[in-house]
């Protein structure tokens, strides 16, 4: 007899086992936590402001949050990649953000509060898929021209690394940012403001 085979078989069973006493166990804490919330309270919950440490982000990265169910973008901007802004307003739709894509306080040549960190909700405006991140400089399918933004795979749209969108591609405006603010010299809050930066 291979006892061998049955031991893996009966290892196998009490791992499927355990797995769906977790999953069951795991739905009963998670479901009398959302049904003692109230309906206005689970909408603010939905629609509640998040967090985002900044303290580990390494210049040049990107770190990616969740908020109102929308991928929100945090980029630590290099000196370098602050001084290639300017140098590509020709090129651009809407260089000064003239169309009130962002809060009033981040209509500015650099679209932020702080110049080192950029936050926009990464959805493209053409469409809506997720532009990818591509802050390399000239890489060999974007061209000699490219400083660093996001290329949106969808249809092409192209936008540099404050959101501005390209000219001559399908997404008309830049990318949205939303409303927020510092709460520490490394932590942003996203989904609220105090109404000015
Ligand atoms: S959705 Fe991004 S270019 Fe169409």
């Amino acid at each position: 007899m291979n006892t061998q085979g049955v031991d893996m078989k009966r290892r196998r069973t009490l791992v499927a086992a355990t797995s769906v006493v977790g999953a069951i166990g795991a739905g009963f804490i998670a479901v009398p936590f959302i049904s003692s919330m109230n309906p206005s309270a689970k909408a603010r919950a939905a629609g509640a402001p998040v967090e985002a440490d900044v303290s580990k982000l390494e210049p040049g990265a990107l770190l990616r949050v969740k908020w109102r169910g929308q991928p929100i973008w945090v980029v630590h901007r290099t000196p370098a990649m602050l001084e290639s802004l300017p140098t590509l307003d020709s090129r651009l739709v809407d260089p000064e953000s003239l169309v009130p894509q962002q809060p009033s306080y981040c209509q500015n040549p650099t679209r932020s509060i702080k110049p080192t960190y950029f936050v926009a909700i990464g959805i493209c405006t053409h469409l809506g898929c997720s532009p990818t991140y591509r802050p390399e400089v000239a890489p060999d399918d974007l061209g000699a021209q490219w400083k660093g933004g996001w290329f949106c795979p969808c249809h092409g749209s192209k936008f540099d690394l404050a959101g501005r969108v390209y000219k001559g591609v399908p997404a008309p405006t830049n990318l949205v940012i939303p409303k927020h603010m510092y709460l520490s010299d490394t932590t942003i809050l996203v989904g609220e403001d105090t109404g000015a930066a």
